[in-house]
């Protein structure tokens, strides 16, 4: 379906010509004709700014599925928050307390719990309204160890080419760097990691999640990876408001930019590119208190 139809229907019966929908509206959909709002405009970005503020229930976007709104895990209050209108030091606190868990229970993740991350997910913004979103879940431990192990194949090919100074030098003569700098910055803890993993049974690159979200996108969304990241974002918040412990793998991303193959024998079409791998499950471990964050370098113009 063209990504831009307009699937926006209001009914004239409910209307009473508030114009509340053409003042939010991005795209010029609707228009006013005779106190009543009529679809006149040949695009749509679906975004349902005009359902969401019609006060008279007159709108649909059909293009809108209802059930993204229902959560297995609790019911979602559809009334509008207001700007202001959830305490902010909650938030902060919950924005605090996500950590990164790097040690998890092995009790498996449901599949309807997985579906509400989803649905977090898509709660973010994208570019132009796109939603192209792609998530690949890893359901249960196997799936995860599956792609942990050509994961760590992919750094163990690295990590042997790293080894060889010859190589590593050469390549910095001609002015490629990244090998050297991935030698200086990654070689001995990968090293270790394989180890941990091939001889004891110790998981560093998945912490022993026992499950995974993958979070893509199509080449059809205006801003793939931002789009990706900002889902994720979302998918790390809930999570954490769900019980649930995640942590952002970036030698996964990495390794599967770098190899493709990886993608294709875990069946996500090769149009599709994978920007955020996040490992997930129940947390085995607490903290007693929220940390501090460093300084950034800050400017006010
Ligand atoms: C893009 C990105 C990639 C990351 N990759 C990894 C990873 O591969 N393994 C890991 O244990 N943590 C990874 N992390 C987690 C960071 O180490 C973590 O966010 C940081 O130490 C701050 O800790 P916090 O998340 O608990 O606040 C990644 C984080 C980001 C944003
Ligand atoms: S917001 Fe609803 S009531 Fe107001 S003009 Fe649009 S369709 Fe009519």
């Amino acid at each position: 379906m063209n990504p831009r139809a307009v699937t926006t229907v209001v009914d004239a019966k409910k209307c009473i010509g508030c114009g509340a929908c053409i003042r939010v509206c991005p795209s010029q959909t609707l228009t006013m004709k005779n106190k009543t709002a009529h679809v006149t405009g040949d695009k749509s970005l679906s975004c349902g700014h005009c359902e969401a503020v019609c006060p008279s229930a007159a709108i649909k976007v059909q293009a809108l599925a209802p059930e993204m709104m229902l959560f297995a895990s609790f019911n979602l209050d559809r009334e509008w928050m207001s700007h202001g209108g959830m305490a902010p030091g909650k938030l902060a606190q919950l924005m605090a307390s996500r950590r990164s868990c790097r040690n998890f229970k092995k009790t498996q993740v449901p599949a309807d719990v997985l579906w509400d991350l989803i649905k977090f997910g898509c709660l973010a913004p994208s570019g132009t309204n796109s939603q192209e979103w792609t998530y690949t879940c890893l359901k249960d431990r196997e799936a995860v160890l599956t792609l942990g192990a050509m994961v760590m194949n992919f750094f163990k090919g690295i990590n042997q080419k790293a080894e060889n100074t010859l190589l590593r030098k050469g390549l910095k003569l001609v002015g490629q760097n990244a090998l050297d700098a991935y030698y200086e910055e990654y070689y001995e803890s990968v090293k270790e990691a394989i180890d941990l993993m091939e001889n004891h049974d110790q998981d560093r690159l998945f912490h022993g999640a026992t499950a995974c979200i993958l979070v893509g996108s199509t080449p059809e969304a205006s801003c793939p990876k931002e789009d990706a990241l900002l889902a994720a974002g979302n998918i790390l918040l809930g999570a954490h408001a769900l019980g649930l412990g995640t942590c952002l793998i970036g030698f996964a991303v990495e390794a599967m930019k770098a190899d493709k193959s990886i993608q294709e024998r875990l069946d996500i079409p090769s149009r599709e590119r994978v920007h955020a791998v996040i490992a997930l499950g129940y947390p085995d471990e607490t903290y007693e208190q929220v940390a501090g964050r460093k300084k950034p370098m800050t400017r006010f113009i």
